[in-house]
């Protein structure tokens, strides 16, 4: 049974440890992961060890292991990083790694409860995210968590040969809290929004 840190109905989080490494490697350089997540280079054993060994050491950062609760399987990982002192904002990352496991609705849970720890237990104001347009289950996920789209650059992010749209999602700990506590079909009205 390994460390749960933080739980939701079907999964969990747990710290990322070394031991992980492989399978993160695996992860983001696999090749439709890597289609729709921001970054450019892949990554190597090494590197990933040394971000890993990183870990924790800094209030500003933090990334977690996604784990089912049945089975405890790790099948991803998130991060808000650079948590601001001042505007108490920070900029989430998702990554459902294990492809077997996407679409089942662990992106969207795993959304919600990043997003409930950043408000939480980081005390944020406010989450920010940015996505691929063409990644359609990101935007879904972030929709149904209750993000809502406040912009998008043109052609910012060039990948494949192609130029691609780059959404902006951001959320309020006060449209969160009123997710939360007040209205229960607001996350279903967010999720149909149109841009
Ligand atoms: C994007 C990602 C986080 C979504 O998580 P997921 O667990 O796969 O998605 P979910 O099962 O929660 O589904 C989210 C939505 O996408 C829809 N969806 C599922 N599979 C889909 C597909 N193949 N195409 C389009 N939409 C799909 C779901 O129906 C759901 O929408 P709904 O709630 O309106 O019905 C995950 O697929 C992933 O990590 N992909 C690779 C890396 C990546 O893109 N990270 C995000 C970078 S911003």
């Amino acid at each position: 049974m390994s460390v749960k840190y933080y739980s939701g109905d079907n999964i969990y989080f747990r710290p990322l440890e070394v031991a992980d490494v492989d399978a993160l490697v695996t992860w983001l350089n696999d090749e439709d992961n890597w289609s729709t997540l921001g970054r450019s280079n892949p990554i190597n054993r090494l590197r990933e060890r040394e971000y890993v060994e990183g870990l924790y050491k800094s209030p500003t950062d933090v990334s977690l292991g996604i784990v089912t609760q049945e089975g405890d399987a790790l099948i991803g990982c998130f991060g808000l990083h650079q948590a601001c002192a001042q505007s108490r904002r920070a900029t989430f990352g998702l990554l459902i790694g294990d492809r077997k496991r996407q679409g089942a609705g662990f992106g969207t849970e795993a959304t919600k409860l990043a997003v409930r720890y950043g408000f939480e237990e980081m005390n944020l104001n406010r989450i920010e995210l940015s996505v691929f347009s063409h990644n359609e289950r990101g935007v879904r996920a972030y929709r149904r968590a209750g993000f809502v789209q406040e912009g998008c650059q043109r052609q910012a992010f060039y990948r494949n040969g192609n130029y691609h749209d780059v959404l902006l999602f951001g959320m309020l700990r006060r449209d969160w809290e009123r997710l939360e506590n007040d209205d229960a079909d607001a996350y279903a009205r967010l999720a149909s929004m149109t841009t």
